[in-house]
């Protein structure tokens, strides 16, 4: 009973302090491509346009204009800006032109340029789990317009009908272009907790720790990752002791993500088992020979025991929890476990026992991406400790073996161990993320994967937050003057 009790609590207090084992920080450069990306893909551009072409109840004629049509709407121009706390600040620029005839038959073309601004706050979808983000206060702001009508053509006509017309339909027509592009952005995160496979050993999951964070120049996400094994059994991370954090020196606007150590050696526990090896080959890249007479030439004992010489089989047990460690620059990977040495005899007998050492050993990690998938190769770093446990050839000097070791590990166990890693272990699958472009650097406890994207050095759009005219709040537009005919400001 208090069995089940603890597990019970100890589960809750377990989750209740989930230390993050990743975390993303995304900067201006992802949202801009993400919205832009968005905008495209849900082909709003024509979407808008064929909706401003609509006929609508709140569309009033003109007075002596016939025939009225909307255009052509503008390519949107989108600007976006982080609101600390709250989300993005997000305008879309757009134009269209409105054309008719007038009643003394020329034809008519009102050209309005305008903004549509919203606060796009960022949430947690309760139910997914998923970032979310949810527009408000939409807002249209009429920035020109201009018209080729005839100075003395009734400015007062046009004026009414910017005011009852445009006024009116406008955030009724822009508004849900907003919503829409939102709506793509935020189905590019439907796959982040959704469990990903780690060879056929499990299976790793992105889930959120709470709700995004927004601060004036990115937006943080804390992931908990979920490492699970195929049986069910779900791997603990470590408690890192120390917070995570990313170093600062990146650029303004860019994006990171931090993968803890704690969080790889989690991962990497699902492979452990692939790393017990028994090697049986004689002939092992540039190693001597691997048989007893080998051997022998650092144990006599092994002579005096098989004095016709045998091949050798090794087998390679890891038996404790293995583990990542990260210092800036330099990750290692920490083994311990046993090397025992058999003789192997004629086919169909057992192999015959050496002698078993107790070792522990690190390699080094290398990493880089592909294909979305973090990949891991490793060299021997240090063989640290090899202490002798049975023997069934008397009492030897182990040390004699540290080189043979050193060499054996290197040629024959590493590449086990680097084939074995070939599975690679997945990234978060989030808004398109393509992780080939990254730049990798191995900080304290983690490593950093500085996101590229594709489209270097583009320009962030100028911002549009200083906003003038709001077509929903009282009072004149101040219209810029034309370039054609008349200026509708000179009345
Ligand atoms: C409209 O948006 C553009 C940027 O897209 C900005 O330069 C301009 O100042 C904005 N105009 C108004 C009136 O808000």
């Amino acid at each position: 009973m208090l069995r089940i009790l603890c597990l019970v609590l100890c589960g809750l207090l377990t989750t209740a302090r989930a230390d993050p084992g990743a975390l993303l920080r995304l900067g201006m450069d992802i949202m801009n491509r993400e919205v832009q990306n968005a905008m495209d893909e849900s082909h709003i551009l024509e979407k808008m346009a064929a909706e401003a072409g609509k006929k609508r109840p709140g569309m009033k004629p003109i007075k002596g204009i016939t025939n009225l049509k909307v255009k052509d709407v503008q390519l949107p121009v989108i600007t976006l800006n982080f609101v600390p706390e709250v989300g993005i600040f997000q305008c879309v620029s757009t134009g269209m032109t409105i054309t008719g005839k007038s009643f003394m038959g020329g034809n008519m073309e009102i050209i309005v340029v305008l903004n549509i601004t919203a606060t796009n706050r960022l949430l947690q979808d309760e139910e997914m789990g998923l970032p979310m983000f949810k527009s408000e206060g939409c807002e249209v702001i009429l920035v020109s317009v201009k018209t080729n009508l005839p100075s003395n053509m009734l400015p007062k006509v046009v004026n009414k009908f910017l005011d009852s017309t445009l006024h009116k339909v406008l955030p009724g027509l822009m508004c849900p272009a907003i919503d829409a592009v939102l709506g793509y952005v935020n189905k590019k995160w439907a796959n982040v907790n959704a469990p990903m496979p780690v060879g056929q050993m499990g299976t790793v999951k992105y889930v959120l720790t709470s709700i995004p964070t927004t601060t004036a120049s990115y937006i943080q996400v804390d992931f908990s990752p979920v490492v699970q094994q195929h049986e069910g059994s779900i791997i603990q991370l470590a408690d890192a002791g120390e917070a995570l954090g990313f170093p600062e020196d990146y650029a303004e606007g860019s994006s990171q993500l931090l993968l803890s150590a704690a969080f790889l050696t989690a991962e990497l526990a699902l492979l452990q088992k692939s790393f017990d090896v028994n090697v049986q080959d004689t002939m092992i890249g540039k190693l001597p020979p691997q048989t007893t007479e080998t051997l022998a030439r650092f144990i006599p004992e092994v002579a005096e025991a098989y004095p016709k010489w045998k091949p050798l089989v090794t087998q390679i047990r890891i038996n404790k929890p293995l583990e990542v460690t990260m210092k800036t620059g330099k990750s290692l990977l920490h083994l311990h476990g046993t090397l025992e040495m058999f003789a192997a005899r004629r086919p169909g007998k057992a192999l015959a026992p050496l002698f078993l050492l107790e070792t522990h050993f690190n390699l080094k990690i290398q990493y880089s991406v592909r294909e979305n998938r973090l990949q891991m190769s490793t060299s021997l770093d240090r063989l640290l400790s090899l202490s002798r446990g049975s023997s069934s050839i008397g009492a030897f000097n182990e040390k004699e073996l540290t080189g043979f070791i050193t060499d054996f590990l290197q040629e024959a166990y590493i590449p086990a161990i680097n084939d074995a890693l070939q599975v690679g272990l997945p990234l978060p699958d989030f808004l398109d993320m393509n992780y080939n472009l990254v730049e990798l650097n191995i900080v304290e406890n983690a490593l950093v994967l500085d996101l590229k994207l594709h489209r270097p050095g583009q320009d962030l759009p100028a911002s549009c937050l200083h906003t003038t005219n709001r077509l929903h709040a009282v009072g004149e537009p101040t219209w810029s003057p034309t370039t054609r005919a008349a200026s509708l400001d000179e009345e």
